[in-house]
Formats: C-alpha cells, sequence, structure tokens
C-alpha cells in the first residue's frame, strides 16, 4: 500500500493524513476483493523500518492500528472475515497489543476469507526467527516443515503481489513465500486504488501463464 505520503504531499498535507486515506481504501478494497471470490487477502502495513520514521508519523499510524483494531474490524469480523497479524509485535504499544490479541484470537466458523496484516513485519527477520526456531526446536527442516514456522503457517503462498506507488521493488515483503508469486506494479498512489483497476490488474493476472518452473 504504497503511496500514502505522496499522495499527502500533492494536497499540502501531513502523511498521516495520506495513510489515513490509504486505510479507507484499504477497507473499501478488502470489501471487494472478498465479493470477488479471492479468499486470502494480505497487506504491507507496517514493516520492521518502519519504526525509523519520524515519530509523529510513527504515532499517527499507531492510532489508526488502534481505532480499527479496536473498533472497525469487529466489522469485518461480523462479516466473516478471520484476520491474522504477522510480524513481531513486541514494539508495539500494550493496548494494541491486547486489541491484536483479541482480533485474532477470535474463532471465526466457516470464514468467507482471511485478512493479513504484515505489522511489524520483514521477510528477513522472519526467516531468521523460522531458523531459529527450528534450531531451538532440533528439527532438520524440509519446505514443509520450514514453511510451518513462518507466520503464515496454513496460508498458501501468494498468487499475486500488487505494489502500488510506482517503486518496483518487494521492500522484504515475504520473501520466502513470493517464490512464484506474480508481481503487479502499478504507479497509483494507495488511497487512490480502485475497484476498476483491480479488476484490470485480475485480468492480466488471468491471462498469465503460470508455469512455476516446470514445461507444460
Ligand atoms: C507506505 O506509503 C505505507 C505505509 C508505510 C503505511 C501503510 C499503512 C496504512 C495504509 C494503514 C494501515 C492501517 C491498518 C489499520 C491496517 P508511504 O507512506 O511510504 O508513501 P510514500 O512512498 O508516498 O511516502
Amino acid at each position: 500500500m504504497d503511496g500514502n505520503g505522496r499522495w499527502a504531499k500533492k494536497r499540502v498535507q501531513p502523511r498521516s493524513f495520506g495513510h489515513k486515506a490509504g486505510v479507507r481504501t484499504l477497507m473499501s478494497i478488502l470489501e471487494d476483493c472478498f465479493d470477488l471470490g479471492i479468499k486470502y487477502v494480505s497487506v504491507y502495513a507496517f514493516s520492521t523500518e518502519n519504526w525509523n520514521r519520524p515519530q509523529v508519523e510513527v504515532d499517527a499510524l499507531m492510532d489508526l492500528f488502534r481505532t480499527y483494531f479496536t473498533k472497525q474490524f469487529s466489522k469485518l469480523i461480523e462479516k466473516k472475515i478471520k484476520i491474522n497479524v504477522w510480524g513481531d509485535k513486541s514494539k508495539f504499544p500494550d493496548d494494541i497489543k491486547n486489541a491484536i490479541h483479541e482480533i485474532e484470537n477470535t474463532a471465526i466458523n466457516d470464514p468467507k476469507g482471511v485478512f493479513n496484516i504484515a505489522m511489524g513485519y520483514g521477510g528477513r527477520n522472519e526467516i531468521i526467527k523460522a531458523v531459529n526456531d527450528a534450531i531451538k526446536a532440533g528439527i532438520e527442516v524440509d519446505e514443509k516443515t520450514f514453511a510451518s514456522y513462518l507466520y503464515t503457517t496454513g496460508i498458501p503462498d501468494p498468487d499475486l503481489i500488487i505494489r502500488t506507488g510506482g517503486e518496483m521493488r518487494i521492500s522484504n515483503f515475504l520473501l520466502y513465500q513470493c517464490a512464484y508469486s506474480e508481481l503487479y506494479f502499478t504507479k497509483t498512489l494507495w488511497p487512490d486504488f480502485s475497484k476498476e483497476e483491480l479488476i484490470e490488474i485480475l485480468e492480466n493476472y488471468n491471462i498469465r501463464d503460470r508455469r512455476f518452473g516446470k514445461v507444460k
């Protein structure tokens, strides 16, 4: 969800204004995804590196997490969406940690969809943690057992990763899981991302030839 800061700058507003607009876009695109029959939707909301942003911006993002985890996300749960949080939660304020814990532990029977939020997440950090956890458990891993040490355990690898905001890089997102993901980069700034563009991207995805390294 890249481009919130630039979107705000264009409007001569603080970066937090862009993040607020970004989260509104997120809620609407999320609904579109589930309506379109996409079962798993994952977003990169806060990287391990984002802790180094100016304190005023970090605080604004924490306020958004607080509001959404304590209020708005209950509406998703009512719609039978299971919510998972991926990342190192240790640095988040206690009230946010507690709200995340409550949301993650809400059991949902026969979920309509799964919404994964990467927060305090870094792909390298996830891999290193998984290696250390496997060593501690005294287990020699294979691809299947290694995956069970990742935050994403039980969730299929992403079929498609969309990055908004014009940069063409992965920036530490799902490094292990993206091995065969299709990538799509758009210049659209995240707050301007629309259902129409999502559908265009899905149509583009549908005509791609996914061979997973094999010959068809
Ligand atoms: C990157 O754009 C975006 C982020 C670092 C934050 C994204 C977070 C949200 C949209 C809020 C998520 C909230 C919840 C509750 C899940 P940028 O700020 O780096 O944009 P720029 O590249 O234009 O500066």
